[in-house]
């Protein structure tokens, strides 16, 4: 099977280690690096978080550390949503391995310059290294083959009323990546929000009745627990679980379980009041180029037999097997 060259941009975060799980498991990828975002905790946090998770899925990729900061505003974390240690409280082992030593935009340069052929970004956090390796190193673009985003939102936000988590924490970073001329697929809250396990999937996950699935029930639990509630929604309108993350991974494998419009998007990034909003022209009425393929729609059933599939095979990895992985 010919893979495809991936790098994933991730800020773990609850839903990040489960698409790295996922991404983890599945033979149509090639994961040559992964480099971590402030985002969901501080840079310390999450770049620990990638190798203590890896270090417990028993696998080892080159995890480089990304920006303290994003661009040009204070960072702000979803401790309620992710807690105090970035994972719901959760403990995975201590890393195996050492953080690179290089830093996430050299390794992105050259792992994406020296690449055989165009590399897929998988980015699953708010833009900022992305973004900053766009300003230093322009010429990666032609080595970039796509972008697959998990952020943004035609309609809705889930930080402001308007504005998605990564877009909101590091507008101006979305902006650069979104006017780069990068082919880019957005996995917004339109798509995510429809990729969910319920009850009864979370209590099938639980009968598997293993460490590993005590430990995603743990997450899912916590993450869960802080899901929206807002003043149109007195309860807790929603007990599901979003994979919201998954999706970004889930589009690369399986792009035909997703349904997507191009459209015109723009980044709002000087309103103090609707920062981070994605602009979305899903009505077609503005005369500008469409930039972004807009993910509005996934085959729900399938995209949770394959999580429930990719926790099976995750299994083997823990225990040592290697999967039909083939390694570098
Ligand atoms: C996004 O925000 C983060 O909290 C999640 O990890 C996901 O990437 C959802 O809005
Ligand atoms: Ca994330």
């Amino acid at each position: 099977m010919k893979r495809i060259p991936v790098i994933i941009d991730c800020d773990p975060g609850i839903d990040d280690v489960m698409a790295l799980l996922f991404a983890f498991v599945r033979p149509e990828l090639d994961i040559r690096l992964i480099t971590t975002e402030a985002g969901n905790q501080t840079q310390d946090k999450t770049a620990y978080n990638a190798r203590s998770f890896l270090t417990y899925m028993n696998q080892e990729v080159e995890v480089a550390r990304g920006l303290e900061q994003p661009l040009f505003v204070d960072l702000e974390v979803a401790e309620e949503v992710h807690g105090e240690n970035g994972l719901g409280d959760v403990i995975f082992p201590e890393p195996s391995f050492e953080e690179s030593n290089r830093t996430a935009i050299h390794a992105l340069y050259q792992t994406i310059m020296t690449s055989d052929e165009p590399i897929v970004l998988i980015a699953t956090g708010p833009l900022t290294n992305i973004g900053a390796l766009l300003l230093a190193h322009p010429e990666v673009k032609d080595n970039i083959r796509s972008i697959s985003f998990m952020g943004g939102a035609a309609v809705g936000g889930n930080m402001t009323p308007t504005a998605e988590f990564n877009v909101y924490v590091d507008p101006h970073a979305a902006d650069i990546v979104f006017r780069s001329g990068i082919p880019i697929v957005m996995s917004g809250l339109d798509v995510t929000h429809k990729a969910f396990l319920d009850e009864d999937d979370l209590k099938r996950i639980g009968d598997i009745g293993t460490e590993l699935t005590e430990r995603l029930v743990e997450l899912m639990t916590f993450y869960t627990k802080a899901a929206t509630q807002t003043a149109f929604h007195e309860e807790n309108y929603d007990t599901n679980v979003r994979l919201h993350d998954l999706c970004a991974v889930g589009y690369v494998v399986e792009p035909k379980l997703f349904q997507g419009d191009d459209c015109y998007v723009a980044i709002e990034t000087t309103s103090e009041l609707t920062r981070g909003t994605t602009m979305v022209d899903y009505t077609q009425s503005l005369p500008y180029a469409k930039n972004v393929h807009v993910l509005h729609t996934v085959d729900r059933e399938r995209f949770v037999a394959m999580f429930i599939d990719a926790i099976q095979k995750a299994e083997q990895l823990i225990k040592g097997g290697n999967l039909h992985v083939e390694k570098n």
